[in-house]
């Protein structure tokens, strides 16, 4: 029997005795046959964009400032030691306050990577990690995408208005203001606005201890070619693909760009975009619901086994070929050997899922004046790498 899905509430059913979704009544001629499409989402673009200048939120939302990641106590030391090893990134402050224990990573030109562990149990995070295969890290993933604002205060009101719900109040510090959502209940991840009043990048609260490591940045060569975030890829159930990105596009100026569709392993690879020069927003989901593991296809597989969550990291990485050798030689191990060419104007490859994130490193190298973002060929045999996992 065909599935239908509800354009107003997202519920998937498959059989309405009243011409209404049983969940909400929305009336069905609202409803479309659920197997992902990009009709429903490019319908939508004009009216966010619309709706985001009615409400006042055009401008207001920059580009990504971090990403936060959340590990275990035990395994923070180690996950600032894997990607000051495995990445071009480099020290720049650590501290803790009364609730965490922080450290901050640097690379030009690149959102911040906050590696954090919390001092306290309460984790509103902790209901979306517990699932098969990331149950014994129920503290483990990255949970806060956070985006530079113009004016918080202004942003708070405006989305309080459209219901949205923040973990907390706006915190103030003398360098800057802060809020978070709650976390998105189609990523389990939550959206982060931060208002800078001085020193931009400088993450200390106002009261704080410094902690310090003997963990030094690695001196290989290789590290050098490997520069800022590229992307993200999040993981989300193919039912909750639509209402995610439109979630996403609401929350900031991002806007949905395009989909490459990989029929044979259920697995559409969408993206969204500020401007050609910035941080990605990659969601990639089922084309139909999870069913088995035998039948699903990697993608849906893995958001039954790890739970909705960020995928991978993608980094910008010149002299690919060179980087992927000295990655290999001092230890990494990959999914998939290098893929792609030079004249198709991309190579990538994606390492082994770190033990202490569950996070995969994406290497990328655009050539030339490649724009195409990714190529079919590439995400397909990157999806397929997956079914490893
Ligand atoms: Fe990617």
């Amino acid at each position: 029997m065909a599935k239908l899905i509800c354009g107003k509430c997202h519920k998937v059913y498959e059989y309405c005795e009243d011409g209404k979704c049983p969940k909400c009544g929305n009336k069905t001629n609202q409803t479309y046959e659920f197997s992902n499409s990009d009709d429903y989402l490019k319908a939508h673009i004009p009216i966010i964009t619309q709706f985001r200048k009615d409400i006042g939120l055009q401008g207001l939302v920059k580009g990504l400032n971090c990403v936060i990641i959340n590990t275990e106590p035990e395994n923070q030391g180690f996950t600032v030691e894997e990607l000051l090893k495995n990445t071009g990134f480099i020290f720049g402050h650590s501290f803790q306050d009364k609730n965490f224990k922080t450290t901050v990573l640097k690379s030009n030109n690149s959102a911040d990577i906050l590696i954090k562990s919390r001092k306290k149990e309460i984790n509103p995070f902790y209901s979306y990690n517990i699932r098969p295969k990331a149950k014994n890290l129920p503290n483990t993933r990255l949970e806060s995408f956070v985006f530079e604002v113009s004016n918080l205060s202004k942003y708070v009101e405006i989305q309080k208005e459209q219901n949205i719900k923040f973990l907390t109040d706006i915190i103030d510090t003398d360098n800057f203001s802060f809020i978070q959502t709650e976390p998105s209940k189609y990523i389990g991840t939550s959206y982060g606005f931060i208002q800078w009043h001085k020193n931009k990048g400088d993450y200390h609260p106002d009261e704080f201890k410094s902690f310090s490591s003997d963990i030094k940045k690695p001196d290989f060569n290789h590290l050098k070619n490997i520069k800022e975030l590229d992307h993200t890829a999040t993981r989300v159930k193919a039912q909750d693909r639509d209402a995610a990105i439109l979630e996403f596009m609401r929350l900031t100026n991002y806007n949905f760009n395009f989909a490459i569709y990989v029929k044979h392993l259920n697995s559409i690879t969408n993206v969204a975009r500020l401007s050609a020069k910035d941080f990605a927003m990659v969601f990639t989901s089922g084309i139909t619901n999870y069913t088995s593991s035998e039948e699903s296809g990697p993608t849906e597989r893995f958001t039954y086994n790890y739970g909705t969550r960020v995928h991978h990291m993608a980094f910008n990485t010149n002299k690919i070929e060179d980087t992927y050798e000295g990655l290999k030689e001092n230890g990494m191990d990959f999914l998939i050997q290098l893929i792609g060419s030079e004249n198709e104007g991309l190579k990538q490859t994606f390492s082994v899922q770190s033990p202490n994130t569950l996070i995969v490193n994406e290497y990328i190298h655009r050539y030339g004046d490649f724009d195409g973002f990714f190529t079919k060929s590439n995400v397909t045999d990157l999806t397929r790498s997956t079914e490893k996992q």
